[in-house]
């Protein structure tokens, strides 16, 4: 079974997916940390991130690792350094380039395999699993997203105003919602949650009794 979380960033998606997984004993996907990983390696390589060709090679040649939340670039650890502000603010131009984004539907389509699994993105019920039996949208108030990213960065080491971090992620969602391929909607048969107040735990609870609901309906 696949299970699809998108939603914008701040929404809660990858805290709820990874819970849900663990909860479900399913395996769980970040994509979000793909377009990440692939950023790093552009900025580690000097390679310009607009360079779509360039860009796509270096993606295509590179080993990627995701194993229990740690992220490994040719056999590197990066799992910090791609929650950087620097790699989010750049990633942009990654979700940007189509190459990119065949070679990660890809990666994600062999990576879930047959196996039973979680993943969440921005287009993993629309473009990558339209398949899939249980699709979510996760969404919140752009405040709640902006507080939850700030958190997530002062945990990270990086203290950042919450009114730049607001200005960004409007330019995100913008971009997210308007990009020609993998553009940032629900699926139409998405089931739409607003986390804006409400614990996670709450969120997560709901979305596993849906899921084990249509696993016994199957
Ligand atoms: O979710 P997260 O903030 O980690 O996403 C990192 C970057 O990857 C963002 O620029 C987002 O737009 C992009 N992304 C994407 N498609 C996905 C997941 C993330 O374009 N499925």
């Amino acid at each position: 079974m696949i299970v699809t979380i998108d939603g914008p960033a701040g929404a809660g998606k990858s805290t709820t997916a990874r819970k849900v997984a663990e909860r479900l004993s399913f395996q769980f996907l970040d994509t979000g940390a793909m377009y990440r990983a692939v950023t790093w390696l552009c900025l580690d390589r000097g390679i310009d991130l607009q360079n779509q060709e360039l860009v796509a090679a270096a993606a295509q040649s590179a080993t990627f690792e995701f194993q229990g939340g740690q992220v490994f670039v040719n056999g590197r650890d990066v799992t910090s350094e791609i929650r950087m502000s620097t790699v989010t603010n750049e990633s942009r131009h990654i979700a940007a380039n189509n190459a990119v984004r065949a070679f990660l539907i890809e990666l994600q389509r062999q990576l879930a395999g047959t196996a039973n699994v979680v993943t969440e993105g921005r287009d993993q019920g629309t473009i990558a699993f339209p398949q899939a039996e249980c699709k979510f949208f996760l969404t919140a108030s752009p405040q709640q997203r902006a507080i939850r990213r700030q958190k997530d960065l002062a945990r990270n080491g990086e203290h950042v105003a919450l009114e730049e971090i607001l200005n960004q992620q409007t330019g995100r969602d913008q971009r997210d919602e308007t990009r020609e391929f993998g553009a940032l909607k629900p699926a139409p048969d998405a089931i739409l949650i607003d986390t804006s107040d409400r614990e996670f735990e709450q969120v997560v609870t709901e979305i596993e009794g849906i899921v084990r609901s249509r696993m016994l309906g199957k």
